[in-house]
């Protein structure tokens, strides 16, 4: 008898976007077509009793660096790592060398992807002085998740920290635009009291908590002026967590898997392996990320995978590269917050799955239901498993959670009804695609 179906997940728990029910879904041409008791014959058949089925994660916040240094990161081992660690989607940021701000570039990356990503890529471009009359167009290509600003300044050469260049940015297209949001002025005007081969923690009393909430003040006094809708990337402290709870009508909020998990006492420990921007804080900026978590003030939760050769880390602060390795260890470090009671898998769906599609407007993915692309991160809640550095695919090689003991992880990555990822190996070929979005 031929198959009526391509494929059939049984038994498992599905965290739905209405609840957890305990049954079964069916996969047809790359889509969901059956959810509850599926009676029909399927070509392949996965017993999932016993594990959870989740709506396939997005890491909304990645920087996979192609153009750049293949040495330290490639779209290729950048995905690879975001299957092993459960991710059906990332998207990509474009501080790349050269970023990605005008449509040749865009089309060269969403060219090269095919045939090297393992996972569904969205795509951002970036915002320049220089590109400000092109970005209505930009952002309206296809594959594109959104436009970033750095409004201070980072790891590569984008940035656009004026008022009045911010205001162009603004009035030029209309989709929600993404902000690295730390004030450039008082960062530059701090940096002279810092002096290098001073201890890392210094990172977080030089881009302090008044460099963000100032940055996020001036741009959300902006976005009310020109009613651009904003997305507040890594908030990182409790002042601009409680203002943004004004904003609203007009803000959505990501917060880190960084800043829920980690606390300044990283900075001893692990020197330039615990510097990013912006900064790792104290519990009480992580407590409020947490309570922001539970009262529905973040939409979106991302690792901001920003990988550094060893050499780069490893050079005294503040030369020391910023930014961490992430996309691996997103989901198994969030699942690790569920076992210990922090939010629930509903939530954690909602963080990495809706919220990422109802803040970047993604089409046709995102969401456990009949007739959206099959993606699925299918995990184990009793599996106990310990971070190790080995298993990290990126090329750079390392991860600040390395050590770290997880109850719950992933153990399977299902992309649009194809398996990517079954207990820690990769399956087939790159069969990543770029992810649609709505204008
Ligand atoms: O720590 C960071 N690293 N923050 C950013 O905004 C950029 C990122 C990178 O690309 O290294």
């Amino acid at each position: 008898m031929a198959a009526e179906l391509d494929l059939v997940l049984r038994g498992g728990t599905l965290v739905l976007p209405w609840g957890e029910a305990v049954g079964d879904v069916a996969v047809r041409g790359g889509r969901i077509v059956g959810l509850g008791t599926v009676d029909g014959h399927a070509a392949e058949e996965i017993d999932c009793r016993g594990l959870h089925v989740l709506p396939g994660l997005i890491d909304s916040h990645v920087h996979l660096r192609e153009p750049g240094d293949a040495s330290v990161e490639t779209i290729e081992t950048g995905t690879r790592a975001a299957v092993l660690g459960g991710l059906v989607a990332v998207f990509d940021m474009p501080n790349t060398n050269p970023s990605i701000t005008d449509v040749a570039r865009l089309d060269w990356k969403r060219d090269h992807l095919k045939g090297r990503a393992w996972c569904d890529m969205g795509l951002y471009v970036g915002a320049t002085k220089a590109n400000i009359a092109g970005l209505a167009e930009l952002e309206a290509q296809p594959n594109v998740c959104a436009i970033k600003v750095f409004a201070g300044s980072s790891t590569g050469d984008l940035l656009v920290e004026d008022d009045e260049s911010l205001e162009r940015v603004m009035r030029a297209g209309r989709r929600r635009i993404c902000y690295h949001s730390e004030d450039e002025y008082r960062l530059q005007a701090r940096k002279p009291a810092y002096s290098s081969g001073m201890p890392h923690r210094m990172h977080a009393e030089w881009r302090d908590v008044e460099c963000a909430f100032l940055g996020t003040r001036r741009l959300m006094a902006l976005a009310r002026k020109t009613g651009r809708p904003a997305h507040i990337l890594h908030v990182s402290t409790a002042e601009e967590l409680d203002y943004l709870r004004d904003h609203r009508d007009l803000a959505t909020v990501e917060v880190l898997l960084n800043h829920l998990t980690q606390t300044d006492e990283a900075y001893d420990r692990l020197g330039g392996y615990a510097v990013m921007n912006p900064p790792i804080r104290d519990a009480r900026h992580l407590e409020a990320a947490w309570r922001a978590v539970a009262d529905g003030t973040v939409d979106t939760v991302g690792s901001d995978h920003a990988p550094h050769s060893r050499a780069a880390k490893e050079r005294p602060w503040p030369d020391c590269g910023a930014g961490l390795t992430g996309v691996q260890t997103l989901v198994p470090l969030m699942l690790d917050h569920v076992s210990a009671g922090r939010l629930s898998l509903s939530r954690l769906a909602d963080l990495m799955c809706a919220g990422p599609a109802r803040v970047y407007g993604v089409v046709g993915k995102g969401r456990m239901a009949a007739g959206y692309d099959a993606d699925f991160t299918v995990v184990d809640m009793k599996r106990v498993r310990t971070i190790e550095e080995s298993w990290i695919a990126s090329p750079c090689g390392w991860t600040p959670f390395a050590g770290h003991r997880c109850t719950g992880w992933p153990v399977m990555t299902i992309i649009r009804g194809t398996v990517a990822m079954r207990e820690d190996e990769v399956q087939g070929t790159p069969g990543g695609a770029p992810v649609r979005f709505g204008r």
